[in-house]
């Protein structure tokens, strides 16, 4: 069978994408605890494990083509100087996240290949949560800061 070289960059630049978000959402973990914010702290290292097990399933998915998996285009971590500004940043880091596995998700289905689209739809339906997850931070947020004003 043909390689399908568009299949293999969406995989490539899905992976690019994961390794820049364990990058900064670890980064952004380690910010939280010197900040003294465990509560954050432990939402980003989850965060991590998250968007490890991406990660993993891309690479499961390349080395089956026979490409060997690496990310090559790191996008640099944002972390935030207040944890409005970390949820603001993570917001867009998710909804690319978002666009990319739409986008991907479509194109295999348009080649009629389920199996990649099953890879992809599982991935998106986490990020999705992510956003849900941002949504619920930045409300409750909000709530202290009412309470404090
Ligand atoms: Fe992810
Ligand atoms: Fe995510």
């Amino acid at each position: 069978m043909a390689m399908d070289t568009r299949l293999i960059g969406y995989l490539t630049r899905a992976l690019d994408h994961e390794m820049a978000a364990v990058q900064q959402y670890m980064a952004q973990s380690r910010l939280c605890e010197l900040w003294s914010v465990a509560d954050y702290c432990a939402h980003f290292r989850q965060d991590v494990t998250e968007e490890l097990g991406h990660v993993e399933s891309l690479m499961d998915a390349l080395l089956r083509l026979g490409v060997s998996p690496h990310a090559t285009q790191l996008a640099p971590v944002r972390l935030g100087r207040s944890l409005e500004e970390m949820i603001a940043i993570d917001r867009v880091l998710e909804i690319e996240a978002v666009r990319l596995y739409e986008e991907a998700a479509a194109y295999c289905t348009r080649v009629r290949d389920f199996a990649h689209h099953a890879v992809f739809d599982r991935i998106l339906r986490d990020e999705l949560q992510h956003l849900e997850e941002l949504d619920r931070m930045e409300a409750s947020l909000r709530t202290k800061e009412k309470r404090y004003a």
